[in-house]
């Protein structure tokens, strides 16, 4: 876990974060959605590296007092080893810098993972959005967290 170190995500590791995208999502993003998410003002980007290489990342918005993830994974080869962890925790700790106060996010109602991942940090469920995920036609949980 030591050898994990985070930094802003630059506009240059935009195409190994789309390798780990094509990986984690049935519906992965566009290399555009991650541009405009580096060059976006209230937006929030940390990509997580070991021994040099990118294995995860975060994409975060926020407005006022409230907080969006709107992007999260780390490569299916480094998972359970923290990296995760490492990059919300960071975007915590930023966001509390900001004054933001609620986060929350959209889950595919089948990912475990990721749900016991956030419920981890506390993150409570707060609603269904139905059929918000599309291959497959999935609804989404939504969670809240406080900050
Ligand atoms: C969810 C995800 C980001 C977690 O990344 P990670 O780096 O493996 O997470 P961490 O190692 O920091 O895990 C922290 C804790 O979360 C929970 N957790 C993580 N993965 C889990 C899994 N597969 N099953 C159950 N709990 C899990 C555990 O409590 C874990 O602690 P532990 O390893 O000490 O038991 C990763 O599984 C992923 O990229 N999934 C695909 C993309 C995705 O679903 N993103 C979220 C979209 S909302």
């Amino acid at each position: 876990m030591t050898d994990i170190v985070t930094r802003k995500m630059e506009e240059d590791d935009v195409p190994a974060v789309l390798k780990i995208e094509r990986l984690s999502f049935s519906t992965p993003w566009s290399e555009y959605s991650f541009l405009n998410e580096i060059y976006k003002k209230y937006a929030f980007t940390r990509v997580a590296l070991s021994e040099g290489n990118i294995i995860g990342y975060i994409c975060v918005n926020f407005v006022l007092h409230e907080a969006h993830i709107l992007n999260l994974a780390v490569d299916p080869d480094f998972r359970r080893r923290g990296a995760a962890t490492l990059l919300m925790d960071e975007a915590l700790r930023e966001l509390k810098k900001k004054n933001c106060v609620f986060i929350y996010l959209e889950v595919r109602v089948s990912n475990t993972a990721a749900r016991e991942f956030y419920e981890g940090f506390g993150f409570k469920p707060a609603g269904i959005r139905k059929k918000y995920y599309a291959s497959p036609d999935e609804d989404a949980l939504l969670m809240m967290g406080r900050i």
